[in-house]
C-alpha cells in the first residue's frame, strides 16, 4: 500500500489530498480563492500567489488528519510543476520540496493536464486507449490517450482555450465569476437559437481537429452593441445560450471527428469545463463510451495530482531539488497531420 500526498496550487485552488495505490482518495481538501478574486472578475495572480503562501500549510494539514494520517505514512509526494500561473506554482513546489526533504520522501512533479486526464481514473475502471477531451480555463486538448504518460495531440486551441471563452464572456456582460458556471446555469434558461455565432474553419491540413475561440468570443462580445442599445435582444440568458450552444459544437464536430478517424470507442473529460451540463450531455449522446469525473474531480484538486504521482512513483521516477515551475509545457506532439 502506497500512500501519497498531492499538492496542486497552480492557479485559485490551493488543494492536498491523499490517495493510496493511485486510486483510492482518503482525503482531498480544495480551499478556493473564488471569494477573493470576485472583485476582479478574474484571477489576480499575485493574489493568487499570496493566498497560497498564507493557506498551504494548514490545507496539508488538513489532507492528512482528513486521512488519518502522518508524514511517517506517506510514500512519495506529488505536486504540480507544470503549466499554470508561476507565482502559485512556485508556493505548492517549495513546499513540496521542503517537506520531501525533511523527511527524505520521494517526491515527483507533475504535468497538470496529464492529471486531469487521470482524474476519472479515480473513479472508474478505465482502460486505455482512448480519446481525451481536457477542456479547462488553460487548455483545450483533444488527444490520443495510450497511458497514463502517454498521449499523442491531435488537436488543440489556435488561440483561447474554452473556459478562457466562457470567463470572458461572462466579464464583458457582467453576468459573474466564475464565468462557466454562471453562464451554464444562465443558459439553462435562454433560447439558444436567439444568436448564431460562427464556427471558424480549421478544417484543413494539420489543423482539422484544432479548435478556435477567440473568434467566438469576440462575435459574443460585439453582440453587445445591439444588446446594450436597447434595439435587439436583451436577454442574459439568450446570449449565454447562444454562445454555450456554438462553443460546445465546435468542440464536438471535432470530437465526432476524431473518433471517426482513429476508430477509438471510449472518450474520457476532464478539467473545469467538462463540468458543464450540455458538453456532458452532448457527450452522453455520442456513439462512444464517454466517461467524465464528478464535479470536484472536473475542476482543479489535489486528488489527480497524488493519484498519477504514484503511478509515476511506482516506475521509479524522481525528481531532484532543483526541478523548476514552467507556465507552458513542452509542445506536443501531433500525431495526424494530413
Ligand atoms: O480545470 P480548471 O479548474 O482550471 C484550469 O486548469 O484551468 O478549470 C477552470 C475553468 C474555468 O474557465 C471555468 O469557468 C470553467 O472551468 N468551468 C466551466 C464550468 N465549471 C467550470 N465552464 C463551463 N461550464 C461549467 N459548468
Ligand atoms: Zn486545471
Amino acid at each position: 500500500m502506497m500512500k501519497i500526498l498531492g499538492i496542486e496550487t497552480s492557479c485559485d485552488e490551493c488543494s492536498a489530498a491523499v490517495v493510496e495505490d493511485g486510486r483510492t482518495i482518503l482525503s482531498n481538501e480544495v480551499a478556493t480563492q473564488i471569494e477573493l478574486h470576485k472583485p476582479y472578475n478574474g484571477v489576480v495572480p499575485e493574489i493568487a500567489s499570496r493566498l497560497h503562501t498564507e493557506w498551504i500549510s494548514e490545507v496539508v494539514n488538513r489532507a492528512l488528519d482528513a486521512a488519518g494520517v502522518s508524514l511517517d505514512d506517506i510514500s512519495g509526494i506529488a505536486v504540480t510543476n507544470r503549466p499554470g500561473l508561476v507565482g502559485s506554482l512556485l508556493v505548492g513546489l517549495n513546499f513540496a520540496k521542503a517537506l520531501a526533504y525533511s523527511r527524505d520522501i520521494p517526491f515527483v512533479g507533475i504535468d497538470h493536464i496529464r492529471a486531469h486526464l487521470y482524474a476519472p481514473h479515480l473513479e472508474f475502471d478505465i482502460t486505455y486507449p482512448f480519446l481525451g477531451v481536457l477542456v479547462s480555463g488553460g487548455h483545450t486538448v483533444i488527444s490520443k490517450v495510450t497511458g497514463f504518460d502517454e498521449m499523442e495531440v491531435m488537436g488543440t486551441t489556435i488561440d483561447d482555450a474554452i473556459g478562457e471563452a466562457f470567463d470572458k464572456i461572462a466579464k464583458h456582460y457582467q453576468m459573474g465569476f466564475p464565468g462557466g458556471v454562471v453562464v451554464d446555469r444562465l443558459a439553462q434558461k435562454g433560447d439558444p437559437d436567439t444568436y448564431r455565432f460562427p464556427d471558424p474553419s480549421l478544417h484543413k491540413g494539420d489543423h482539422q481537429f484544432d479548435v478556435s475561440y477567440s473568434g467566438l468570443k469576440t462575435a459574443v462580445i460585439n453582440q453587445s452593441d445591439q444588446f446594450y442599445s436597447g434595439s435587439g435582444e436583451k436577454s442574459l440568458e439568450n446570449i449565454a445560450a447562444s454562445f454555450q450552444k456554438a462553443a460546445v459544437e465546435i468542440l464536438m464536430k471535432r470530437i465526432r471527428k476524431a473518433l471517426e478517424t482513429t476508430g477509438l470507442t471510449r472518450v474520457v473529460a476532464g478539467g473545469g469545463v467538462a463540468a458543464n451540463s450540455l458538453l456532458r450531455s452532448e457527450l452522453k449522446s455520442l456513439d462512444a463510451e464517454v466517461i467524465f469525473p464528478s464535479l470536484k474531480l472536473c475542476t482543479d484538486n489535489g486528488a489527480m495530482i497524488a493519484g498519477i504521482g504514484y503511478q509515476y512513483l511506482k516506475a521509479g521516477k524522481r525528481d531532484s531539488y532543483d526541478l523548476q515551475a514552467f507556465p507552458r509545457v513542452e509542445a506536443f506532439k501531433r500525431s495526424y497531420p494530413v
